[in-house]
């Protein structure tokens, strides 16, 4: 069996796992007990902070373990514009290709706190202009908050770049960085805020953390008995914390080789398919995009088949991120009309946005994360997982010439 879908999580590295069995056993405390036992379990977690912190070149405090990515963006986005409201900042500003837990947040911000908001429009290969975000930004904006490289496309915005942009209009910039973490150098990218996600680096689901610049005032969303410095109530996770914090170091250790190795394998697979498949097209950027992804269409292909065919030759597979899953819709391929209707079912997909890659209108498409397993097959040495996806353009059957190539699988 293989499976595609590393994009929406990876299983749990083995060094991982080590490193977090003594905190889920022996040392089990309460990090708030004051007693040894709880002692040991909050000495754990500030070591875990601290290096975390070092890896994200933040200080040792602006880190916030949450309980995901989705924690750690709601966090982000809710807490920062909630803290600016009272200093008249009432405007934020993304994208409308950002993960839902980014989306969804501005919604209810615009919502339920009047809060105004702008998607900046991204091209065709799902980037941000350092213009379009200047033309955006005004003097009551109490954020920018942007994916560092996108969870379908796997397109890298040049976070450098926006970042000077931002910086020289003092808003602060969030970066949702759950897809890069691991794969892309996070220090230095000017950023106020970053989310990660533990279940995406081989660290289990479940633990995430949000780093915010002391500079930058935050709002809590969870109440109750003010850990994390107040910011974020509740018991800490302090093996998820030790798991979040070794995985992100060995994938940065292991990053530049890696990610060479990757990227040259995604570049065959790429041409592999672009060759195969004349019914292929690649979508994203073509240069900025994350090592171990890839992204096309497949014009006059039914994703049900696909998905289908694929899961009968045991390749197991999803279409659409993995909020979206489940919809019968991808997030980055589907367009409004039928979307737009909210059910609990569909909620991820309901805020799917109509005008993204506005001039790459595929019909009732469908999108399956198929790219890295078919990389880990490649890479069987590696220890490192490889994301991305594969989209599929819709309609009948799975194209003739798609079928040998995946017999080489
Ligand atoms: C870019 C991005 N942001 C946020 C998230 C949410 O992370 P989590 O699954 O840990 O809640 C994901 C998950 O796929 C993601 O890809």
């Amino acid at each position: 069996m293989l499976y595609l879908d590393h994009a929406a999580t990876s299983p749990v590295r083995p060094e991982v796992l080590n490193a977090m069995q003594p905190y889920l056993t022996g040392v089990f405390g309460n990090p708030s007990s004051h007693h040894t036992a709880g002692e040991a379990a909050a000495s754990a977690l500030e070591d875990a902070r601290a290096r975390v912190a070092r890896v994200l070149e933040m200080r040792t405090g602006d880190v916030i373990f949450t309980a995901g990515g989705t924690e750690a963006n709601n966090l982000a986005v809710k807490g920062i514009v909630l803290a600016a409201l009272d200093r008249g900042r009432t405007h934020l500003i993304t994208t409308p290709i950002e993960h839902e837990s980014i989306l969804e947040s501005a919604e209810y911000l615009q919502r339920f706190h009047g809060v105004e908001v702008t998607r900046v429009p991204v091209d065709s290969a799902g980037r941000v202009s350092a213009d379009a975000l200047a033309d955006a930004l005004r003097e009551n904006t109490a954020l920018v908050s942007l994916g560092h490289a996108n969870n379908e496309i796997g397109t890298v915005q040049d976070a450098a770049t926006l970042a000077a942009v931002t910086k020289a209009a003092g808003v602060p910039l969030h970066l949702d960085a759950v897809q890069s973490a691991g794969w892309l150098e996070l220090a230095g990218l000017g950023a106020d805020a970053v989310s990660i996600a533990g279940h995406k680096l081989g660290a289990p689901k479940g633990i995430g953390a949000l780093a915010v610049r002391g500079r930058v005032p935050l709002e809590p969303l969870l109440h109750g008995g003010g850990q994390e410095r107040g910011r974020r109530s509740g018991t800490e996770n302090v093996a998820g914390a030790v798991g979040l914090t070794v995985a992100l170091e060995l994938a940065e250790a292991e990053r530049d080789a890696v990610a060479a190795r990757v990227e040259e394998l995604t570049a065959r697979f790429i041409s592999g398919v672009l060759t195969a498949v004349p019914q292929a097209a690649l979508t994203g950027d073509a240069v900025r995009r994350l090592p171990g992804t890839a992204s096309f269409t497949f014009a006059g292909t039914s994703g049900e088949a696909v998905l289908l065919e694929l899961e009968r030759r045991g390749v197991i597979s999803s279409s659409g991120s993995a909020c979206a899953a489940g919809s019968g819709e991808p997030r980055t391929c589907c367009w409004p009309a039928a979307s737009r209707r909210r059910s609990p079912r569909r909620r991820c997909v309901s805020r799917s946005v109509a005008r993204r890659w506005s001039n790459k209108r595929p019909n009732n498409s469908l999108r399956s994360s198929l790219l890295q397993s078919m990389l880990s097959v490649l890479v069987h040495n590696s220890s490192r997982f490889i994301s991305g996806t594969l989209q599929f353009r819709a309609v009948a059957a799975l194209p003739p010439a798609l079928a040998p190539f995946l017999e080489e699988l």
